[in-house]
């Protein structure tokens, strides 16, 4: 049989530019979702305290349900809304990096709706560092729940373009902010038990800053088993991941590259500036990370990066692998992920 498409599962998707976004706020408060800028990627913002609301934010990524949503606030005050305890640590973190790239995960309380934490007792709570993010939650007056607007799978969107791509149609507005900064997600940081603080997802601020406030923190952020029963449900899914098969290469290019132009692909190179020079010669679609020295460079792009070969005719992309220190742990962390963990490294 034909697939059906019923009414109403369209509608038009209103452009708005970061002068002229008032239409955001109404939206929002009508219960309808919008995608917006925050320093790190776009978010998919809802109403946190709206049941139907929240769940167009799943429909619309094609969300598994038991991936709960990060809430983002515009001040302490705010956040402590919506969580049981507020420990020492949370404040000293939230002092130190909020605005910022850390979510924080607490016991939650108060008015959420259920589909927001997945029925988890917990919360992840952030105040995003970006004008229009932080006007937009302001002047609604909400908490926004609103994870990255990107079709579930696909690599988070860095750009407004990246979220019309996947999005258009499905949700009501998209404010356009430009390109993001940091370009990865925030930093997920369980702080349910303060005495053992445990990053289920590095991102934006790294473990070495987190220990220079809060003492002792461990990195508990591995590729969960299908039968696994993950802390951080966001762990158990293929992610990022765009249409070409992503390989990470940690050394040795030209094996690599000759292992894929022996079966037949069209290599793609996704990588520093020093490596993608040695190549300028040979037919190669290459996409510059910036320079090797730079990882912070890198994970702006990284997303950019992954969804640019899709209208190139590589067959295969050949990513480069980057130390695994500060922001390099994130880079490598959704490099993996969207690799399915394939390395080159003989
Ligand atoms: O930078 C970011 O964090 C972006 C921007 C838009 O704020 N948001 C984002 O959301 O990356 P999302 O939904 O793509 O990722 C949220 C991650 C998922 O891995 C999810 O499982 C985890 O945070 N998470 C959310 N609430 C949680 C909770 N209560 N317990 C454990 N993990 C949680
Ligand atoms: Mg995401």
């Amino acid at each position: 049989m034909k697939q059906t498409i019923k009414e109403g599962d369209f509608v038009d998707t209103l452009w708005m530019n970061k002068d002229n976004y008032s239409q955001a706020m109404k939206y929002l408060k009508n219960g309808e979702v919008v995608a917006f800028p925050t320093e790190t990627v776009y978010g998919l913002g809802a109403d946190a305290t709206n049941e139907k609301a929240v769940q167009k934010i799943f429909k619309a990524k094609g969300r598994p349900s038991d991936n709960p949503l990060i809430v983002h606030v515009a001040s302490i005050e705010q956040a402590k809304h919506y969580v049981k305890d507020w420990p020492k640590k949370a404040d000293q973190l939230a002092q130190h990096f909020w605005p910022g790239p850390l979510t924080i995960i607490l016991y939650k309380k108060g008015p959420l709706a259920k589909t927001v934490t997945a029925e988890l007792n917990t919360v992840g709570i952030r105040i995003p560092d970006h004008p229009i993010a932080k006007q937009i939650i302001e002047e609604s007056g909400l908490p926004l729940a609103a994870p990255s607007a990107n079709s579930s799978g696909k690599p988070s969107p860095t750009s407004a373009i990246h979220v019309k791509q996947d999005l258009d149609g499905k949700i009501a507005g998209i404010v356009d902010g430009g390109e993001t900064g940091v370009g990865l997600e925030s930093t997920v940081l369980d702080l349910t038990d303060p005495d053992t603080p445990v990053i289920l997802r590095p991102g934006g601020i790294s473990k070495d800053q987190l220990e220079a406030i809060i003492g002792s923190v461990k990195l508990d952020a591995h590729l969960v088993k299908e039968e696994e029963k993950p802390k951080s449900p966001g762990m158990k899914y293929t992610h990022y991941s765009p249409k070409e098969p992503v390989w990470i290469v940690e050394k040795n290019w030209d094996y690599a590259i000759n292992q894929m132009k022996k079966k037949g692909e069209k290599v793609g190179i996704l990588a520093s500036d020093e490596i993608i020079q040695q190549y300028s010669g040979e037919e190669i679609i290459a996409f510059s990370l910036g320079k090797r020295a730079r990882p912070e460079m890198a994970s702006h792009l990284l997303y950019k990066g992954l969804r640019a070969f899709e209208p190139t005719e590589a067959t295969v992309i050949l990513a480069e692998a980057y130390p695994k220190k500060g922001i390099g742990e994130a880079y490598m962390n959704r490099l993996e992920k969207a690799a399915g963990n394939k390395k080159i490294n003989v």
